[in-house]
């Protein structure tokens, strides 16, 4: 049988990744997916630029349109990232019958419920694997491997570059600028890094998760995210001294009242296995009533790490090519007309422990005031340290874990005791998973 054609936007990181190991692999891929798949046109915005892979044999351009207009291209790999360009790409080739496989995150969390509609009504496929959690093949696992159960929530380490800025900043007591820098260099940063640092990326990517989890339209813009840059080394230190690594983490849980959907920094004990997933790597523990908890562990970022992930999905494109559009696996995993209007939660609602870090003065009585908003709160506490004062200051940092509460609850209380004149600054508060299963 002839090979199928592909046609690539994109001859960046993931770009070049996917051309190295459809060509290294060739023969593997082949024996796999029972025919060939071979790259013959691909899009750069500069053609002449050299790149580190061989692209001896597919014809390049500047222009995105011929690579998705090519009459032998049957598959579209959209590797240019964005909204705008990608999205109109994306479009024009599931118009044209053309079937898409892509690693863009932010896509699909935002024009994903438009963009598998249209691909429902032409009879195509749109593949994403490589857009959550890179190299891990975790939608797989939870579309299919994890059918049968209800899933009832989900944590995950979903930014590689965020967890090798907090690796790299804990272990080796670098800079957080100075470890951004290495992970732009090494690929695994976005093209704009804040998506990274401020918590988008992984927002993104946990729209996705809990779409697939609990078969809900996506909802990016209902998604609560916080970033990793106000973590300081004290925060990490202390929480180290009460047995926590702080992890920036994605939550979805599925409760009564609605779904938690909520990306943010995250004290977790740190003798759960994904405490300890460092550098690069992710990691995203997925909690179902049969099964009970399962981990997925892996490179969440980098050329062939997310290439594994395009390829595989290229494999399940030409396998199913043929078979009727009706009984391929759904894109969110439920069948497009059973997806549930379950409301997300408003962050005030969602309820979790806290870490709190206070600047309070040297005297008595302060602790007293403080411990009295949060009992007249409800708010109960798990552990409370206070820490000698600098040489020379009056205030003295007083750091608690507390039980679970409402965001909203918390947010009056640490008001309140803001609002005391013994209080200096604002209080630091980092939300904390216990993740029992
Ligand atoms: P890069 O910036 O490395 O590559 C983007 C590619 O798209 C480049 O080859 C660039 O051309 C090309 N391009 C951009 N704009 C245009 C345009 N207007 N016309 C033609 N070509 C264009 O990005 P990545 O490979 O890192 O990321 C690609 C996608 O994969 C993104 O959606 C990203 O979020 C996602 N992703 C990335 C991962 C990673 O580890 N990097 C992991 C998982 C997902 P040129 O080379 O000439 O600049
Ligand atoms: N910038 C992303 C990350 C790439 O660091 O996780 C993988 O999606």
């Amino acid at each position: 049988m002839n090979p199928v054609k592909v046609g690539l936007l994109g001859l960046g990181t993931v770009g070049g990744g996917t051309v190295s190991v459809l060509k290294r692999n060739a023969q593997e891929i082949q024996r796999r997916a029972g025919r060939g798949i071979e790259v013959v046109i691909a899009t750069a915005r500069d053609i002449n630029k050299p790149r580190s892979f061989d692209t001896s044999g597919i014809e390049l351009t500047s222009d995105p349109a011929a690579v998705v207009n090519h009459p032998d291209v049957e598959v579209v790999v959209e590797l240019i990232g964005g909204t705008d360009l990608a999205f109109e790409m994306v479009m024009a080739a599931i118009n044209g019958g053309k079937h898409v496989v892509t690693a863009n995150k932010a896509l699909i969390a935002k024009h994903g419920n438009e963009i598998f509609a249209a691909a429902q009504q032409k009879g195509v496929m749109v593949a994403f694997e490589a857009a959550v959690a890179g190299g891990i093949p975790v939608i797989k696992a939870i579309r299919e491997g994890l059918a049968g159960n209800q899933i009832q929530w989900l944590a995950g380490i979903i930014n590689g570059t965020g967890n090798f800025i907090l690796t790299e900043m804990r272990d080796k007591g670098r800079d957080f600028a100075d470890v951004l820098a290495e992970a732009q260099a090494l690929g695994y940063a976005e093209a704009d890094p804040t998506f990274d640092v401020e918590g988008i990326d992984a927002g993104h990517k946990l729209t996705i998760l809990a779409s697939i989890a609990f078969g809900i339209p996506l909802q990016f813009d209902k998604c609560f995210t916080e970033g990793i840059t106000k973590i300081t080394r004290e925060d990490v230190s202390y929480a180290e001294e009460l047995g926590y690594r702080i992890k920036h983490l994605g939550v979805a849980r599925r409760t009564a009242e609605g779904v938690e959907l909520r990306v943010h920094p995250t004290l977790i004990p740190e003798r759960r296995l994904i405490a300890n997933v460092d550098g690069v790597m992710n990691a995203v523990l997925v909690k179902g009533d049969a099964v009970g908890p399962t981990l997925y562990y892996g490179a969440g970022a980098g050329a062939e790490p997310t290439a594994s992930a395009v390829v595989a999905d290229l494999v399940d494109v030409v396998r199913v090519l043929t078979a009727d559009p009706e009984n391929r696996v759904p894109h969110l995993a439920f069948q497009p007309g059973a997806l549930a209007d379950t409301q997300i939660l408003p962050v005030d609602a969602i309820k979790t422990a806290y870490y709190l870090r206070l600047e309070a003065a040297d005297k008595a009585g302060v602790l007293a005031d403080v411990t009295r908003i949060l009992a007249d709160a409800g708010i109960s506490i798990e552990a409370m340290i206070q820490k000698e004062p600098a040489e020379g200051a009056t205030t003295v940092p007083v750091i608690m874990l507390t039980h679970r509460i409402s965001e909203g609850q918390m947010n009056a209380a640490i008001a309140k005791i803001e609002a005391l004149v013994s209080i200096t600054g604002k209080v630091t508060r980092i939300r904390l998973e216990t993740l029992a299963a």
